[in-house]
């Protein structure tokens, strides 16, 4: 009697499961695959699934499989604020060691480098890309993000990435988002870090993050690119100041962070390697993202402002660049290039546990306070604009 009535029950529930779950499939989920990507859609999707599918951009290795940090081993300075900086923002790197130019063989340079007429630490710089992209490519990781060892981002990186992957789904139409994959896979280059970006003069489309507080003024920024100037007269309610924009990219400059699928990879390892390059690694992958004669052209999606800036402690500019020679006597503060609440300009904060950060400007602007506190923290939400 007993067994019969628990196995009815058993069957009960079962019934029941099986209908709450048809009634949600039918409803919710079917809602979400037929409606387009308005703006009520991207709330919709950001209310009932933002947990679930954009959940594992809250993982150490921000929704994306896999992250690489590239820096000379013998650089243990930036070594060092690196895994500070990494520490305090819950994320976990691997090291891909640079390539001094003493280590580059004559044999394995691509067609069009030549060791006499190029700079032998921007092929070294090539390199260590290459060595991420090769590292990548043997694992089978699905997707990676290759930051450079000075790579600094706001204190609210993730929340700014779950923005972010909602406007590239948008801009995309994607029709079903895998929590495996919370940007999905069907991009080559995610160019979230750099100092510029720019989408092809005719693009249309956009994702608009208006009032954002951790973008900073345009006078603020050491960036070229962004916003078209047709899509600023246009739209004024999109001012450049204070909004973030997210488009496909036809250009870019500086690898402070990127992300590229394993379509990317494959992409820019054969073309940039197995096929030819002249130019340093960032022009060259940029001309992959335009439309140059010479490349097949590869999707590649940016944030304008970018997400991942660069970092240069206070004292003498020769100490920034291991590509570059620049003087000893060129002294400069503290910087971290085209972020608000910077993460290593609040380290001492972070690392005491405090919840409030600063604004590396002493201003208030109306969409951005001097001050902030992490736990009251929210990060707007974006717009899809289609021309
Ligand atoms: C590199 O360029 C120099 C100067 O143009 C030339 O003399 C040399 O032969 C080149 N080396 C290779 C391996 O092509
Ligand atoms: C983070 O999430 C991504 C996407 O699901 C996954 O591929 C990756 O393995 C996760 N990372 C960690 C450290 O769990
Ligand atoms: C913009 O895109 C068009 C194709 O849509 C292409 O023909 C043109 O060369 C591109 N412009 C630039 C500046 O890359
Ligand atoms: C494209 O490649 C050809 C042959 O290698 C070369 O002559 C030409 O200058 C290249 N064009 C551009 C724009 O780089």
């Amino acid at each position: 009697m007993q067994t019969r009535k628990s196995v009815f029950c058993r069957a009960l529930q079962i019934l029941l499961v099986t209908c709450t779950l048809y009634f949600f499939y039918a409803t919710v989920l079917e809602k979400a695959r037929e409606a387009s990507w308005s703006d009520a859609v991207s709330d919709f999707v950001r209310r009932s699934l933002s947990d679930g599918v954009f959940g594992h951009i809250g993982n150490r290795t921000l929704g994306f499989e896999h992250i690489y940090a590239i820096g000379l081993e013998e650089r243990t300075d930036k070594r060092d604020f690196m895994a500070l900086t990494t520490a305090v923002s819950g994320i976990t790197v691997q090291w891909m060691d640079g390539v001094r130019p003493d280590e580059l063989h004559e044999k394995s340079l691509p067609q069009g480098y030549n060791l006499t007429l190029m700079k032998p630490a921007a092929v070294g710089c090539w390199r260590a890309h290459m060595n991420a992209l090769n590292d990548m490519l043997s694992n089978g990781y699905s997707t990676a993000l290759i930051l450079e060892d000075d790579a600094d981002w706001d204190v609210t990186l993730r929340a700014q990435l779950q923005e972010f992957a909602v406007g590239l789904h948008a801009l995309k139409g994607t029709r079903k988002i895998s929590k495996e994959a919370p940007y999905g896979v069907d991009w080559d280059v995610l160019w979230i870090g750099g100092c510029a970006s720019g989408p092809n003069s005719s693009e249309t489309d956009f994702y608009a993050i208006p009032n954002d507080p951790t973008v900073p003024r345009t006078e603020h920024r050491g960036t070229w690119g962004g916003p078209l100037e047709q899509w600023k007269e246009q739209y004024p309610e999109y001012p450049e100041d204070s909004t973030r924009f997210v488009y496909r990219s036809a250009m870019g400059c500086c690898t402070y962070g990127y992300a590229v699928s394993k379509r990317g990879a494959q992409n820019v390892l054969m073309q940039l390697s197995v096929d030819h390059i002249e130019g340093a690694i960032d022009n060259a992958m940029s001309d992959l993202c335009g439309f140059h004669p010479n490349r097949t052209r590869i999707e590649c999606y940016a944030p304008f402002p970018n997400l991942v800036g660069t970092y240069r402690r206070a004292g003498s500019a020769a100490r920034d660049s291991d590509i570059n020679v620049l003087d000893w006597d060129q002294v400069h503060g503290e910087e971290a290039w085209n972020l608000i609440y910077s993460t290593r300009m609040n380290i001492h904060r972070l690392v005491a546990g405090e919840r409030t950060v600063y604004s590396q400007w002493d201003e208030d602007v109306p969409w951005s306070d001097r001050e902030m506190n992490l736990d009251e923290f929210v990060y707007p939400r974006g717009h899809l604009v289609r021309g």
